[in-house]
Parts: C-alpha cells; sequence; structure tokens
C-alpha cells in the first residue's frame, strides 16, 4: 500500500513516531496487537516496525522508529530523509508476535523500543479485563511513551531504567519476574538480544506455546563460520549446492525458483520453508523450537550435508 505520512512526533531524542494513512482507504486491514508492516526503503529492501497504534484504529497504522546510525539504514532514512505528506509503501500486517486472548495472566517484557509491540497489546489486555504486568527495561531516566502506558496500564506498569540519571535507578530482576509459573501464564518478550536470551533461559522449562518473542535484529554469533552444503528438492530430486558465501535464498533464486523473502537476516518469517529431512543449522530469530523441526529459514539457516526441502 502507498500511505501518507499524516505525523510525525518526537518521542525521544532518537524515537520518532509516524502515522501512516491511506489516501482513499479509510478502513485498513486490521492493526492486531504485536502485528508489524514492512516498510519497503528507496533500495527496494524492506523493514520490519511494529505497530503501535490503537489496535480498534483501523484508519491508520502507527510506527516508531529508533534512529539507529550503526544499522542498515532504514531508520536513519526515515528519520532524515521522510517529512510529512511523504508516501511510503508499507505491507498488510504480518503477526507473528500475536496477542493469545484466552483467559489467562500475561507477563510482558520489553526493553528499549521493543516496548512497541506492547502499546496495543497492553491497550487489548486492558480492554477485555484481563490480569497482566509490562515490565518496561530502559537505559534512558525518561523512557518514551511512559505516559501513555501509565495511562493504559496504571499499577501494571513496571519501569526499570538503568540510567544513573534516571530518579531511582533500576534493573528487572527476570528470576522474580518469571517465578510464578502457572499454566495460564503467558509471557511475551521484545526487546535486545541479551533481555530475551535471559527470557529464554528462566523460561526452558515452561511450555513453547506460552513464551511468545518478537526479535527485529538477526541474531548475531560472531564465531559461526557458514558452510557449504547441499539441498535437494523433494518433489523433483534436483540437487543444488549452497557455497558457504551464498544463502540457500540465493541458490534456490538462481536456480529460478521463486520464494518469497522480505527481511533477508531471519527476523520476519517470509522465507520459512518446510524440510522433510536433514541437520538444519537454525539462525533465525523466530521459529519455535517445534516449528524448526519441520521449518527453517531460507535467508539464514543453513545445514550440515543435505538438506532436502519440501519444495
Ligand atoms: S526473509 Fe525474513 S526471515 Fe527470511
Amino acid at each position: 500500500m502507498k500511505m501518507r505520512v499524516a505525523d510525525i512526533r518526537d518521542v525521544a531524542s532518537d524515537v520518532r513516531v509516524f502515522t501512516l494513512r491511506h489516501a482513499t482507504r479509510t478502513v485498513l486491514p486490521a492493526p492486531e496487537p504485536g502485528a508489524h508492516v514492512d516498510v519497503r526503503l528507496p533500495d527496494g529492501k524492506v523493514r520490519q516496525y511494529s505497530l503501535c497504534g490503537d489496535p480498534d484504529d483501523a484508519s491508520q497504522y502507527v510506527i516508531a522508529v529508533k534512529r539507529e546510525p550503526a544499522g542498515r539504514g532504514g531508520s536513519v532514512w526515515l528519520h532524515d530523509t521522510i517529512k510529512l505528506g511523504d508516501t511510503l509503501q508499507v505491507s498488510a500486517p504480518r503477526n507473528h508476535f500475536a496477542l493469545v486472548e484466552l483467559p489467562a495472566r500475561y507477563i510482558l517484557i520489553a526493553g528499549g523500543i521493543g516496548v512497541t509491540p506492547m502499546l496495543p497489546m497492553t491497550r487489548r489486555l486492558r480492554k477485555i479485563g484481563a490480569d497482566y504486568v509490562l515490565h518496561y527495561c530502559s537505559s534512558m531516566s525518561h523512557p518514551p511513551f511512559c505516559g501513555l502506558l501509565g495511562e493504559i496500564s496504571g499499577p501494571s506498569l513496571q519501569v526499570y531504567s538503568s540510567s544513573p540519571a534516571a530518579a531511582a535507578p533500576r534493573r528487572l530482576d527476570i528470576a522474580v519476574a518469571l517465578s510464578e509459573v502457572a499454566p495460564s501464564t503467558h509471557v511475551y518478550c521484545c526487546g535486545p538480544a541479551r533481555l530475551m536470551n535471559a527470557v529464554r533461559e528462566a523460561t526452558a522449562h515452561w511450555p513453547e506455546a506460552q513464551i511468545h518473542f518478537e526479535a527485529f535484529k538477526p541474531l548475531v554469533d560472531e564465531n559461526f563460520v557458514p558452510e557449504a552444503f547441499d539441498l535437494v528438492l523433494s518433489s523433483t530430486g534436483s540437487r543444488l549446492h549452497v557455497p558457504a558465501e551464498k544463502s540457500a535464498l540465493d541458490v534456490l533464486r538462481e536456480s529460478g525458483i521463486s520464494t518469497s523473502s522480505s527481511c533477508e537476516i531471519g527476523v520476519c518469517g517470509s522465507c520459512a520453508c518446510g524440510y522433510v529431512s536433514g541437520d538444519v543449522i537454525h539462525r533465525d530469530a523466530f521459529l519455535s523450537p517445534t516449528a524448526r523441526k519441520s521449518r527453517l529459514a531460507l535467508c539464514v539457516s543453513r545445514g550440515k550435508g543435505t538438506i532436502v526441502l519440501d519444495l
């Protein structure tokens, strides 16, 4: 969709909120809590941003973008180039972080800009009268969205600022926050890798269906050395060699096999593909342990020996 930038607002020195409206469509595909949209950049690449507006307002999409000078360029372009009235190419929302609306207790854990999907989530949880707590960790003395989150959540909001300039600096003790395992408790976490890894470890013994993560950055493993492997297409038996310097997605494309993709860093899920057999080295940030038994992200995951794809 081509969407017009209807409003721009700074909520921190490096966080800018963009409100996007369609020229003719007054009702957009529903902005469900946890969903994100892809924003297309001038070079054709896309970036994912969580929707952070009111999930009951389908007249517009709202995204918050943290300017990351050392990032891959998307946030700097949005901050430095996009002005009020400009047009952005935006996908319909996709949701890998959907709120399970059961009679449940919810523990939401956000770090930094990872708070954005929690805004619509807390609005929805408040609306349905759910029992929840949002732990919001930030390195800033005045974390963005605190006022709005406080209005939505009242005492259900717990803010942890590690900044020495904060009125009362404190850090989240994840072990304490996740100490009550109940069959009906769902955990949602979005933030930096260190925070998500800590939550992963603390919930390793929880049922998988109760733990939900949203990542916007690739998994970083500086020690990983890619090696060549082979793909076999189960429908035809064709064998394709994936050299160390290419991805499975690259090789499939070069062979004329069209597969969808978007982020190409293992976070969006659009290139996920089934596999029938093989020893997969999973390097994505979105598949659950169960999903990894039968699916892989073609853009980043690799294999040992031969992987037979369900293609
Ligand atoms: S293209 Fe986004 S996970 Fe592969």
